[in-house]
């Protein structure tokens, strides 16, 4: 097993009404807060009104409109509104594309240049405004997370940066926020934790039994759970399991004693940075294309392990056990209702070249489970259409 830090700060409040800290959660970093959301879902299913009204001896100014896949224009906005008004703590209510774009904005408070160079140079992230989140979507983990991805439409870029000090300070999490999600998005989001595991688990270090275990747990809460929740929007503890597995999935955890490039996501972030597609939705899409690419006799036991572990395949032959899994995987993707082929999005090969030369070079994916080059990624994405 690898050496690691695991470091879990963020005070995690679980549960129904748990909105109700949220006064307490902030007081500490001041009374000037910037609450950052969406385009609007947290107006129509009332949270908004409720988050004003817990927050009435607070001064809240607000950032709303952020968009899926996070824009650096809105950062630059939010950033422009913490220099005006001295803003002390940012409040992010919303799902992953929020939490992302008021990590950067926090540290875009102190940072004189354009958030940009945040984005593309995190060591140039220095000091970061305390950020608390109301997670209102099952899927990135961001909020017990460092990570930030934001994407640049001018140059076509989607990257990922990150800082210790964008860890949440303190994040609410009420399953219930979770019951007005569109279908789409509980799927997409269900992918998406399902794909954190998968980059995780699939590496080559070998010993991290106990990480690679968590994963397996994950994995199949996942499996178990999103048809329930899909079936039962109001399903309270489908939603509660699928919100702690995105918790769990990204906050370090399954990572602990191991490493490696991931391989779905930089292909997904150039999909994302060309055509704008929802996150999950293209990692479902990609996975199982990457699972067959990359099968062979150094991959096979692993894969034949998830199968027996997560899919509790019996199959003794390693190679049939690993094709059952990955078939496996792809048809509950598909049977959750995701579109499963890049066609469908409106998608062709007319940039797969460029979007393969930058998730190999942003992604390193040389250093990757299996390493993949230019013309891997480009074939990957080809089995996609
Ligand atoms: O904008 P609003 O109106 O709030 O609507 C959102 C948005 O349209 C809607 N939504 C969220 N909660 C809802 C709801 N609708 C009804 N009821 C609710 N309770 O869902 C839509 C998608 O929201 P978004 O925040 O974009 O989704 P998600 O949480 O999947 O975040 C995706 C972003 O996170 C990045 C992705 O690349 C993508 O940009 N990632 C962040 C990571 C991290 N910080 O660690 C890691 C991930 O791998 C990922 O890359
Ligand atoms: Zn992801």
């Amino acid at each position: 097993m690898n050496h690691f830090r695991f470091h879990a700060y963020t005070d995690i409040r679980f549960g129904e009404g748990q909105i109700g800290a949220l006064p307490e959660l902030l007081a500490p970093y001041g009374k000037k807060i910037l609450l950052v959301y969406g385009g609007g879902s947290i107006k129509k299913n009332g949270l908004h009104r409720q988050v004003l009204k817990l927050l009435s001896d607070f001064s809240v100014y607000e950032l709303s409109g952020v968009e899926p896949n996070p824009k650096i224009t809105s950062v630059r906005e939010g950033v422009k509104l913490c220099k005006e008004h001295g803003i002390e703590a940012v409040l992010a209510v919303g799902g992953g594309s929020v939490i992302d774009a008021a990590k950067v904005i926090a540290g875009g408070a102190f940072y004189d240049g354009d958030p940009w160079d945040l984005v593309i140079s995190p060591a140039k992230i220095g000091t970061v405004l305390p950020i608390v989140t109301v997670l209102t979507l099952a899927a990135t983990g961001s909020e017990m997370n460092k990570n930030a991805v934001i994407s640049n439409m001018e140059t076509n870029e989607k990257l990922g940066t990150a800082s210790h000090d964008f860890i949440p300070k303190a994040s609410i999490c009420d399953p219930t926020y979770l019951y007005t999600l569109p279908s789409r998005q509980t799927a997409a989001g269900t992918a998406d934790i399902m794909s954190h595991l998968f980059e995780q688990y699939f590496q080559n270090e070998k010993r991290a039994f106990i990480s690679d275990r968590f994963a397996e747990g994950l994995l199949k809460a996942c499996i178990k759970y999103c048809p329930i929740a899909l079936e039962e929007p109001a399903n309270y503890e489908a939603r509660a399991n699928l919100m702690w597995a995105s918790t769990q999935a990204l906050n370090g955890l399954t990572s602990c004693g191991k490493g490696g490039a991931w391989t779905c996501h930089p292909i997904e972030h150039e999909l994302s940075a060309y055509y704008d597609i929802t996150h999950g939705v293209g990692l479902a899409i990609v996975t199982p294309r990457w699972f067959r690419y990359i099968l062979n006799d150094e991959t096979v036991g692993k894969f034949c392990e998830y199968g027996r572990n997560v899919w509790s395949i019996t199959e003794p032959d390693a190679y049939k056990c690993a094709n059952m899994a990955i078939d496996a995987t792809e048809e509950f993707f598909s049977e959750c209702g995701i579109p499963m082929t890049l066609t469908e999005l409106g998608i062709d090969d007319s940039k797969f070249a460029l979007m393969a030369e930058k998730a190999v070079r942003f992604g390193g994916l040389a250093n990757a489970y299996v390493p993949l080059t230019e013309e891997d990624v480009v074939n990957i994405l080809k089995a996609c259409l």
